[in-house]
């Protein structure tokens, strides 16, 4: 698949491992950043172009890491068609995907141990939308953009 990926300075311990992990596994990345860590930078600003390229079609998924995955998941769900979920076990990870048809995946590197968020990742891209009453929910979400 193509996906965006994009984090933040509290994200950033998990960057480089996420990355080679997608780049491993066939994916194509689009990177949002930020390439250098910067104390001071602001989620919102990465969450933004990475959520905007699965709106224009540029990506499928995004995948993005602060310090907790809450920032994230509360800018990435307020883009439309985004449905963002904060993973915090890989039987979440399931669940989302299965349930929720989610697009975004959030971690937080402060609060997720990295070889839970690489099993999160694993099921993200391969678990299916299971659709039926969770696609009804879905669409009554898109009706009220
Ligand atoms: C660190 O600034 C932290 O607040 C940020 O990475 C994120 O966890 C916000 O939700």
């Amino acid at each position: 698949m193509i996906v965006a990926f994009a984090c933040d300075h509290g994200g950033f311990p998990f960057r480089e491992s996420i990355l080679h992990h997608l780049k491993n596994h066939g994916h194509e990345v689009i990177d949002f950043g930020p390439q250098f860590f910067e104390e001071l930078d602001d989620f919102p600003d990465y969450v933004a172009p990475a959520c905007q390229s699965i709106i224009s079609g540029k990506a499928e998924r995004a995948v993005l890491v602060c310090g907790t995955g809450l920032g994230t998941s509360i800018a990435a769900n307020r883009y439309p068609w985004i449905r963002a979920v904060l993973a915090y076990t890989p039987e979440i990870a399931k669940i989302g995907r299965s349930h929720n048809d989610s697009n975004v995946i959030c971690f937080g590197a402060r609060t997720m141990q990295l070889d839970s968020v690489l099993k999160s990742l694993d099921v993200f891209f391969t678990e299916p939308f299971i659709g039926g009453k969770y696609q009804r929910r879905n669409e009554k979400l898109d009706s009220r953009l």
